[in-house]
Order: structure tokens, then sequence, then C-alpha cells
């Protein structure tokens, strides 16, 4: 039995040939077709193939079952305990970089950050030099897998450190910042909308804010513009439907050049506001 046979037949068996080969890829180690896709496969490949084979036919998501999952240039290990990086935060490290065009100096919070997607993108693709980023969550569960995606940047992670809190708790006696950018929950709790596989699978924690889910972002905008430098920027995802009420949030908050960016569904998706300058 060979690579490409196995990617044969599980691609029969799911119907999905990208999966299967990403699957026989996760499986036995091998990423070049060409050189090792007729090499003999071993017991071991086989068998755990067949495991991830059967956790996705179960319903659990292709991501968690591969333990990795890629955003922007980056290669993430997730799992469980963090919500699976969407292409659409990548939005939101693109309006980062968007406010920070020419700034000499970058200090960068991104509170909520799970995986450490958003604040490990910022830290790996900007200058080394004049570049800090602070992640945190309040779930240390969330706070490894930050930890273990820190170690596989390089040389930025130099820029990086990670602490435990509650949204602005961990900025507390510390210099303010250029950014605080945030993808926190924001689904209603009772959202009829939700897909039964984010429910089942991914942490509550990360999905769901309240009745109406704004809790998370009526915080951010209340506690994150004291902890802006004059001019600086608040950054946060917000769900389709949550334009309206998130810019009257950061208006409300003293913000101004309020403005919403728009997903490539064309739906509202980015929020965000800037600290008069003084
Ligand atoms: C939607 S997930 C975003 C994860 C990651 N930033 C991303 O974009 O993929 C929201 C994150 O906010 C964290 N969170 C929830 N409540 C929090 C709180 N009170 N303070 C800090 N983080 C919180 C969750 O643990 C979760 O990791």
């Amino acid at each position: 039995m060979t690579p490409r046979d196995l990617r044969r037949e599980i691609a029969e068996l799911l119907g999905d040939t990208t999966a299967a080969r990403w699957l026989v890829e996760t499986a036995t180690g091998i990423d070049d077709w060409g050189a090792d896709g007729d090499i003999e496969v071993t017991e071991r490949m086989v068998a755990h193939l067949d495991a991830m084979v059967a956790r996705h036919r179960a319903g659990e998501p292709l991501q968690y079952v591969l333990g990795r999952w890629g955003f922007r240039h980056l290669d993430l290990a997730v799992d469980r305990r963090v919500l699976i990086p969407r292409p659409e935060t990548e939005l939101v490290v693109a309006a980062v970089f968007d406010v920070l065009d020419g700034a000499d100096h970058r200090r960068v919070a991104d509170l909520g950050c799970g995986s450490g997607a958003i604040g490990l993108a910022v830290a790996s693709e900007l200058p080394l030099e004049g570049t800090s980023v602070l992640m945190s969550d309040v779930d240390a569960d969330a706070l490894s897998v930050a930890r273990a995606n820190l170690a596989g940047i390089g040389r930025a992670a130099r820029n990086v450190t990670v602490v435990l809190g509650d949204w602005c708790a961990p900025l507390r006696d510390l210099d303010p910042f250029d950014v605080i950018v945030s993808n926190p929950p924001y689904i209603a709790l009772d959202d009829p909308d939700v897909e039964p596989v984010v429910a089942q699978y991914e942490p509550a924690i990360a999905l769901f804010s309240g009745s109406d889910g704004l809790d998370a972002l009526r915080t951010l905008a209340r506690e994150a513009p004291g902890h802006l430098v004059p001019g600086g920027w608040l950054i946060v995802e917000i769900g389709t439907s949550q334009g309206a009420a998130v810019c009257e949030l950061f208006s409300a908050a003293g913000l101004v050049d309020v403005s919403v960016d728009i997903d490539h569904g064309g739906h509202d998706r980015v929020v965000r506001g800037r600290r008069p300058s003084e």
C-alpha cells in the first residue's frame, strides 16, 4: 500500500480529494508526492490515518483532526481548545497593517488571542525593529496553544509577550498601545443560525457573548480607548449584522474616524476607530 493508494481510497470514502490529500500527508508525514507518493506505508501510518478519518467522518472539523490550519502565511497548531482561525479574520490583520503603515513604532495588543492567529501574523509580518505584540486571553487552555504557536514564528517571537487575563486587565500599568485589536466572541447566546458543528466542537467561550452577542464588544469599546496612545486605533472583528451597533459603541466611547471594512462576501466584518490626537 502506498500514500497514493491511500489517497485514492480516502478520497472515494469522503468524496473530498483535498481533505484526503491533507489527511494522508499528515498521517504519513510526506509532502513531496513526486518523491514519496509510491513508498510503502507502515502499519502505524495506516492506523493513524484510520483514526483521523474516523474522527472526521463522525463530524469533527478537518482542522481539529489535522491539528493544524493555515492563517495568512502561518501554519498554526489548532485543537479543540481554540477557535479555528477563519479567512475573514485575515482582514483584521490587514486593517492593523493599514493603520500602522509608515509608523516607526508599533505597539500592538491582541486581546482574546486564541490560537494566536492575529498577534502572531502581526508580529511575524511587521519589521523586527520597533514592533512589540502583547497577546492575551482569559482562557489558560487557549494560551497554551498560542504559546506553542509562538515557538513556530522564529526570531519575531522575541517581540511577543503572552499573558492571561480578562480583556483590558493585562494592559493595566503598561504603556499605552498604538493598536488594540481583537476578534472577540460576538454570537448571541440563542442565535438559531449557528452551525451545529461549530457549536458542538468549538469552545463556547470563543463564540458566545451575551443575549445580543455584543457583551465583549461593549467591554472593549469602554475599556480599550484608555489604553491607546493619542491617535492609536481600536480594531475589532464583528458579526455581519453588528456594523451599525459597534460603530455607535465606538463613537460613544470617544473614538473618531470610525468605519467598517467589508469582507469578501460583501458583509460588515471589521470596525476601526481612532483615539483623537491631543
Ligand atoms: C472568536 S475567538 C478569537 C480567537 C483568535 N483571536 C482568532 O481570531 O482566531 C475569541 C477569543 O476570546 C477569548 N475570550 C473570551 N472571553 C474573554 C475575556 N473576558 N477576556 C479575554 N479573552 C476572552 C476566548 O477564549 C477566545 O480565544
